[in-house]
C-alpha cells in the first residue's frame, strides 16, 4: 500500500495556450497536496503535458517546425502558468521525454507478449468529410450523420488492447471500492457505460497517417494511440517499469495514487481505459478518481476553440495568484459546473478576503499596536463570550478538516468564515475601544489575543489555498509559515510577547476592474451573446473529438510544380451576407487586389456570421473555374480546416495588402 499522498492532474494538450480551466485542475491538485503535507503525510504532486497526437503534429507543420521543436516551445507556457498560479508541483512529465517513451514501449511489449494486445482488421464506414469511422447504425440514410457526406467501407489493420477481458474486474472493483469514483453522479455515468458490452480498444494508428507518436515496439509501421500513451504518464513519472528489476524502489510508496483529478470530459478515458490498462499490468486503480465540472463563461464551457477563455496570466497579474485560487475553489462546488464572471470575482474577493478576513486581521493588529505595544498580548480569565469563541474554533477546525479531506472546498470555507465573522462580531460586542478608554487593559489584552488567535488559525488552515497571503499573515503574527495543523482547534497558539507587524492590509478592496480585464470582459460578453449556446446542448469536447478523430489518408505525393499551379492570394473580406437560398452558405465580397472585389460563395455559415467575416484577411484560391452555387456565381474558394463541415478558417497573422501571394 502506498504511503505517500500521490496526486495527479491530467496532462495538458500543448496545441493551445493554457486557460483558466487548465489552471483549475492543477490548483486543486496543488491545494490537496499541500493539505496532505500539512496533515503530516508525505505528498507528491505530478502534472505535465501531452505532446503526441495529430493535433500537435498539425500545429507544428502549420508553423513549419518539427513537432519536437514545437512542443519544446509550447509546453513552457504551461510551466509558466503553473508558476504564476502558485502550483508547487513535485514533478512535471512530458510524454516526449525518454523516461516516458521507454515505459510506454515496455508496457506495450509486455502486453503484446501476454496476448493482451492483438492485431485485427478494423472495419467501418469511413466518412472523409467528418474524418472518422461510423458504425452501420450510426449512419443516416446511408450517409455520414454529421456532414451528410458519402461514406465508404474501409478495412485497416490495427492493434487492439483486450479491454473487454477486464470489464468484470472493473465492475467488481467499483462495487467493492465506494471511494474510487467521485462524485456519485460520475460513478453512475461510468456504471451506465459499463452496462453496455465493453469492446476492445484500438491502440494504434498507422504511421503513414500519423507520424508523430511512440512507435509500437512490435510493429514500427504503427504509432501508439495518444490516449494509451498519455495515460501511462501517471506511472512513468514515478519510475514504474514492468520489469521489477528496473522499477524504481520507491514506486510502491506512491502507487496506487491517492487522488487522480480529471475534468468531466475525460472520465471514461480514466475510469474505464486507464483502470483496465492497470488491471492488465497487474496494478490496482487509484484510490480515488475525482471528476470535476467545467468553468463556463456566458453559460458555455470555457475552451480555446470557443474563444471564451479567461486568461489566467492576465488575472494573476491583475489580482495576484492567491485571490484567484481562493475564488476558483470557493465559487464552484467541487464536481459541478461554475460560471466565471469578473463581477462575481470582485464581489467574492471583497466580501470574504478584504472585508471579513482582511478586516479582522487589520483591526486586531492595529488595535494591538495602538493600545498594547504591538506584541502578542496575554490571555486573561476566559469570559462566556471567549468560551463560545473557543468552542466555535474547535468545531470549525473539525468541520474544515473533514470538508477538505472530501474536496468540499466551499463548505470548508463556509465553516472557517463562520469563525472569522464571529471574530469580527466579537470585536464589535467587546468594544475594545471602550476597554481602552476605561483602562481595563487585561480584558483588552484578552480580547485582542482571541482575535489574533483566530487569524492564526486562518493562517494555518488556509495556507494550502492562499500560500503567499497566509505566509504574509503568519509573518505579521510572528509565526513561521504553516507546515502543520497542530493547534488549529484552539485559540491559544501564539507566543505571548512576540512582536507583531501591522504593515499594509492583507487584501486591498478591489474597487474597479483593471482596464485590461474590462476589455476582455466586454469582448467575451459580446461573443457569448452572439453564440447564445445553452449549456445543456452537448458541446463536443476536445478530448472526445480527438478520440473520435480518424485522419484522412494522404493522397499520393505531388510534384512541387503541381502545387505551383494553385494561385493562392491574401484576400480582405469587404462585404458579407447570408445566401438568400441556402442556410449553410455566405456570400462574400473579397478584395484580392483586382479592380473589383470577387464574389465568393462559401459553406461556412454554420460557424461564421457575416459580421465575423467582415474585415478578415483570408486565403483565397484565385484561379479556380467559377461555379454557380444555388444561383450565385462563385469566383474562387477560401481555405478552411475541416471536412465538409468547416471547423476553422485559414487567416493570416498580420495584415498584408490584398492580392499578396500565399505559397
Ligand atoms: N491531454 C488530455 C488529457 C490526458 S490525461 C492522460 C486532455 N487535455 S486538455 O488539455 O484538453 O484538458 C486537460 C484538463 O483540463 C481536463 O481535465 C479538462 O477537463 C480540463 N479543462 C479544460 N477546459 C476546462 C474548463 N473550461 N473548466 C474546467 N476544466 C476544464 O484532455
Amino acid at each position: 500500500m502506498s504511503t505517500q499522498f500521490y496526486t495527479t492532474t491530467p496532462i495538458y494538450y500543448v496545441n493551445a495556450n493554457p486557460h483558466m480551466g487548465h489552471a483549475y485542475t492543477s490548483i486543486v491538485a496543488d491545494v490537496m497536496s499541500r493539505w496532505a503535507k500539512m496533515k503530516g503525510q508525505g505528498a507528491w504532486m505530478l502534472t505535465g503535458t501531452d505532446e503526441h497526437g495529430l493535433k500537435v503534429y498539425e500545429a507544428a507543420v502549420a508553423r513549419g517546425l518539427s513537432p519536437q521543436a514545437h512542443v519544446d516551445e509550447t509546453h513552457l507556457r504551461f510551466k509558466v502558468l503553473l508558476e504564476r498560479v502558485g502550483v508547487a508541483y513535485d514533478d512535471f512529465i512530458r510524454t516526449t521525454e525518454p523516461r516516458h517513451k521507454e515505459v510506454v514501449s515496455a508496457v506495450l511489449a509486455m502486453l503484446w507478449e501476454r496476448g493482451d494486445i492483438y492485431a485485427a482488421d478494423y472495419e467501418g464506414w469511413y466518412s472523409k468529410s467528418a474524418e472518422r469511422f461510423w458504425t452501420e447504425k450510426d449512419l443516416k440514410d446511408g450517409k455520414c450523420p454529421d456532414t451528410g457526406g458519402p461514406v465508404e467501407w474501409v478495412t485497416e489493420k490495427n492493434y487492439f488492447f483486450r479491454m473487454a477481458k477486464y470489464g468484470d474486474q472493473l465492475r467488481a472493483w467499483i462495487a467493492d471500492h465506494p471511494d474510487f469514483l467521485q462524485p456519485e453522479s460520475r460513478k453512475n455515468e461510468v456504471l451506465g457505460y459499463l452496462r453496455k458490452d465493453l469492446g476492445d480498444l484500438c491502440i494504434s494508428r498507422p504511421a503513414t497517417r500519423l507520424p508523430w507518436g511512440i512507435p509500437l515496439p512490435f510493429d514500427p509501421d504503427y504509432v501508439t494511440y495518444v490516449w494509451f500513451d498519455a495515460l501511462l504518464n501517471y506511472l512513468s513519472a514515478i519510475g514504474y517499469h514492468p520489469d521489477p528489476a528496473r522499477c524504481a524502489p520507491d514506486f510502491a510508496e506512491k502507487w496506487p495514487a491517492a487522488l487522480q483529478l480529471v475534468g468531466k470530459d475525460i472520465v471514461i478515458f480514466h475510469a474505464v481505459y486507464w483502470s483496465t490498462m492497470l488491471f492488465a499490468m497487474g496494478l490496482t486503480p487509484p484510490k480515488t478518481l475525482w471528476v470535476h465540472g467545467w468553468w463556463t463563461v456566458g453559460g458555455i464551457k470555457m475552451s480555446k476553440s470557443l474563444g471564451n477563455v479567461i486568461d489566467p496570466f492576465l488575472l494573476c497579474e491583475a489580482y495576484g495568484a492567491d485571490p484567484v485560487r481562493y475564488f476558483l475553489l470557493r465559487e464552484l462546488p467541487f464536481g459541478g459546473d461554475g460560471e466565471f464572471s469578473h463581477p462575481a470575482f470582485m464581489t467574492r474577493v471583497n466580501a470574504d478576503l478584504a472585508n471579513d478576513l482582511g478586516n479582522l486581521a487589520h483591526r486586531a493588529l492595529s488595535m494591538t499596536e495602538k493600545w498594547l505595544g504591538g506584541v502578542v498580548p496575554a490571555l486573561d480569565a476566559p469570559t462566556e463570550a471567549d468560551a463560545a469563541l473557543s468552542a466555535l474554533a474547535a468545531s470549525t477546525a473539525a468541520r474544515f478538516r473533514a470538508e477538505m479531506d472530501a474536496l468540499g472546498f466551499s463548505r470548508a470555507f463556509d465553516a472557517l468564515w463562520e469563525l472569522i465573522r464571529a471574530g469580527n462580531k466579537y470585536i464589535d460586542s467587546q468594544e475594545p475601544w471602550r476597554l481602552n478608554r476605561e483602562g481595563k487593559m487585561e480584558r483588552l489584552a484578552g480580547v485582542m489575543r482571541h482575535c489574533l488567535e483566530i487569524c492564526r488559525v486562518a493562517s494555518r488552515l488556509l495556507a494550502p489555498v492562499l500560500p503567499n497571503k497566509m505566509a504574509e499573515l503568519s509573518a505579521k503574527l510572528a509565526l513561521p509559515p504553516a507546515t502543520h495543523l497542530d493547534g488549529v482547534d484552539r485559540l491559544d497558539g501564539l507566543s505571548t510577547g512576540a512582536a507583531l507587524t501591522l504593515g499594509e492590509p492583507l487584501f486591498p478592496r478591489l474597487l474597479e476592474l483593471p482596464a485590461a480585464v474590462q476589455e476582455v470582459l466586454t469582448r467575451v460578453a459580446a461573443e457569448a451573446a452572439e453564440e447564445k449556446k445553452p449549456m445543456s446542448e452537448p458541446v463536443e469536447t476536445p478530448a472526445a473529438e480527438a478520440a473520435a478523430f480518424v485522419p484522412d489518408p494522404l493522397p499520393e505525393a505531388i510534384e512541387i510544380d503541381a502545387f505551383g499551379k494553385v494561385a493562392l492570394r491574401a484576400g480582405k473580406v469587404v462585404g458579407a451576407e447570408r445566401h438568400p437560398k441556402a442556410d449553410r452558405l455566405l456570400v462574400l465580397k473579397v478584395d484580392i487586389g483586382e479592380a473589383e472585389p470577387r464574389t465568393i460563395v462559401s459553406g461556412i455559415a454554420a460557424h461564421y456570421s457575416p459580421e465575423d467575416m467582415l474585415g478578415r484577411t483570408i486565403v483565397v484560391v484565385a484561379n479556380l473555374k467559377p461555379v454557380k452555387l444555388r444561383g450565385i456565381l462563385s469566383q474562387g474558394m477560401l481555405l478552411a480546416a475541416g471536412g465538409a463541415e468547416v471547423k476553422a478558417l485559414v487567416t493570416l497573422t498580420a495584415d498584408v495588402p490584398p492580392g499578396t501571394v500565399v505559397r
